[in-house]
């Protein structure tokens, strides 16, 4: 097959689909890959670097949507290139898949598309679990920027001049970003407190050092998916949560938001009420941002500071630590195309029994299969 890395276009995206270490196995595999030039520059991977193991440099990117066989994406093509891909071409990324008007382009385009962000929990698809990998590298990102706005020290010291108390940092949401988060926070020295609707995080919380706090609750018992994820709550447990969460966010100097409901907005947990009543000094981050936030003061991708309270609302912390977001991206989507590609011929093998590319198929010969698209009825 003919494998194409264009450049992200989308604003403020640093990562790449695909690095030297999984260009040198595609070619390894007999596959052609050309690369736009420049398109690693984000991730500090020079041209030369693909170069060096075999790759095609094209400059611009319209000679790889009108040629290639497999298109390499870390975000979606936009509406404009989703106008440039041949009904012949294999699109593989985070493909935006909620977008109807993105999903209308792919649809007149006739290509066939896959979103990696659709990927089903399964064993089997651990290695390509991008959402997993990005979410990790945002919970470690999160931290930081937290630490660097944050006006204090957070580990505590004992010096001649006198004591200085640790950082409390309460992390909303005990998924992959936020068990990294809290790992990336007691390594800097600080308390860390953690809360989650799904009890069975308490275990994995405690094993990285943190604390876990909970809504004693019958309803909380029951508050996972046979998916493992969170469902959203009644009103009464939402009440008990949120007098539970103020109480522990005006106690804390760091709130990293990281809660989320797949399909839906992500809950509410830090009214404004509970953000003005925090200590000066005090830092939010939201993760949620994307899907409407955590935090009622969070802007997406700005930093609002007001009464001495920092809220940061960036929406893609992979993009910032874009040197191993794209390394473990690729990888990820490397280990995704040996499902997608023969072993045996190389070429693209749509098998739609196989669980993972039922899963992640969004679009293919004009039809849209996303679940989401079709309960609109278009
Ligand atoms: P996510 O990004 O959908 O949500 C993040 C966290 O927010 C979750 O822990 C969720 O329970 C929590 N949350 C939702 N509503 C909340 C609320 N109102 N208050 C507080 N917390 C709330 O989840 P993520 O990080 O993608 O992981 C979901 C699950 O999938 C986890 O159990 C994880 O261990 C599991 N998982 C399984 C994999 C596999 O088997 N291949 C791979 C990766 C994750």
């Amino acid at each position: 097959m003919h494998i194409g890395v264009p450049t992200e276009t989308s604003p403020g995206e640093h990562r790449v689909a695909a690095t030297p270490e999984t260009v040198k196995k595609l070619i390894a595999q007999g596959h052609k890959v050309s690369f736009q030039a420049g398109a690693g520059l984000g991730a500090n991977i020079p041209d030369a670097e693909y170069v060096s193991v075999g790759a095609e440099v094209v400059v611009g990117a319209g000679e790889l949507y009108s040629h290639v066989d497999v298109l390499l994406k870390v975000r979606g093509p936009s509406i404009e290139e989703a106008r440039q891909i041949r009904a012949e071409t294999v699109v593989v990324g985070l493909l935006d898949p909620y977008s109807k008007d993105h999903l209308e382009a792919f649809s007149t385009q006739r290509f066939t598309s896959f979103g990696l962000e659709l990927l089903p929990r399964i064993t089997r698809a651990q290695t390509m679990d991008v959402l997993s990998s990005q979410a990790n590298i945002a919970g470690y990102k999160a931290v930081l920027l937290a630490a660097d706005a944050y006006p204090r020290f957070f580990p505590m010291l004992m010096t001649a001049a006198g004591t200085i108390r640790a950082a409390r940092t309460l992390i909303l949401g005990a998924g992959v970003a936020g068990l990294q988060a809290i790992a990336t926070a007691k390594r800097l020295g600080s308390i860390v407190e953690a809360f989650d609707v799904r009890p069975a995080v308490k275990e994995q919380v405690e094993s990285l050092g943190g604390v876990f706090v909970s809504v004693a609750d019958d309803e909380a018992e029951n508050a996972e998916t046979a998916g493992g994820y969170a469902k959203e709550m009644s009103e009464a447990y939402k009440k008990k949560q949120a007098e539970l969460i103020h109480d522990r966010a005006t106690r804390a100097d760091i709130v990293i938001c990281t809660a989320l409901i797949p399909n839906k907005p992500a809950p509410l947990l830090l009214p404004e009420a509970t953000v003005w009543a925090m200590k000066p000094g005090s830092v939010i981050v939201d993760l949620a941002v994307q899907s409407g936030g955590n935090c009622a003061v969070s802007e997406f991708n700005q930093v609002v500071v007001k009464d001495g309270i920092t809220v940061i609302g960036y929406p893609n912390l992979p993009s910032l630590v874009a040197a191993e977001a794209s390394s473990l991206y690729a990888r990820n989507l490397f280990n995704f195309l040996g499902v997608l590609l023969d072993s045996e011929t190389g070429n693209v093998k749509i098998n739609r029994e196989d669980e993972i590319i039922a899963a992640t198929l969004v679009s293919m010969g004009g039809e849209v299969f996303h679940p989401n698209y079709k309960a609109e009825g278009v």
